[in-house]
């Protein structure tokens, strides 16, 4: 064997047991998931545990895909964007005020269970400070506070806001923010309803 040979054959070699720990790690972190929500039992929550593609191949490369999977994923990101049937992607503030503030809807496990009519909502303040009035706010995301002074309205850019929230790794490939529209969680009017309260003037997170 030629020594670039042997060098290749080593440097594989070394690499083989990082892999094969990375996949352990891996399998016990989803191990250890669906043990902390054992008291799951309906389908669709059992459905929800379990990761779908997307997630997956966001996990075995640890949130950062090199370029060829990162184009697969926002590539495949878009092909499921709908938009509300009347074609406005700019809805009614004061109703996205309130889906961004509600945290209820799909609950799983034995502490809050959902309950029959709980509203679903975006629960953006878990994430984001939109309105400064509302002080119950994450930074997991950037703040939302006077997006629509800082980017305007525009056509294009209310169609970017409708599309980040349909599908934020239509743009991010592994964002950690919730797919709304494309897992079905908020309906395109909603949606438009949430980009109006990020973006219209009269919007508290513009005042
Ligand atoms: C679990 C946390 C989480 C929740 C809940 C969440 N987001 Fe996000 N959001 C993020 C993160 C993290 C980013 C930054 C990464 C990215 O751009 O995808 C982000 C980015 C954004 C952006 C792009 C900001 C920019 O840089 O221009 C918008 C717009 C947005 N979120 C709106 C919303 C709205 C509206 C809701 C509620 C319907 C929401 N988010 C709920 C985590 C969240």
């Amino acid at each position: 064997m030629t020594p670039r040979l042997c060098l290749i054959g080593g440097l594989i070699l070394a690499a083989l047991p990082a892999v094969a720990a990375d996949s352990d790690v891996l399998q016990r972190a989803e191990d250890a998931m669906h043990r902390s929500f054992s008291t799951a039992t309906e389908e669709e929550w059992r459905t929800r545990l379990a990761q779908d593609e997307v997630q997956a191949l966001c996990s075995a490369h640890h949130n950062t895909p090199p370029p060829e999977i990162a184009e697969r994923i926002v590539a495949q990101s878009r092909t499921n964007i709908r938009y509300p049937d009347d074609g406005k992607l700019l809805g009614n503030w004061k109703e996205g005020e309130k889906l961004a503030s509600i945290g209820t809807g799909g609950h799983i496990g034995k502490i809050q269970p959902d309950r029959a009519g709980t509203r679903r909502g975006g629960n953006c303040y878990a994430c984001h400070t939109m309105a400064t009035k509302e002080v119950a706010a994450g930074n997991l995301g950037p703040t939302l506070t006077g997006y629509g002074k800082r980017l305007g309205s525009s056509p294009e850019t209310v169609k970017f806001v409708y599309e980040k929230v349909w599908n934020a790794q239509a743009f991010l490939p592994c964002s950690h923010m919730p797919r709304f529209g494309a897992n079905g969680w908020l309906t395109p009017e909603e949606i438009a309803h949430a980009v109006a309260f990020l973006l219209d003037p009269e919007s508290p997170v513009n005042r």
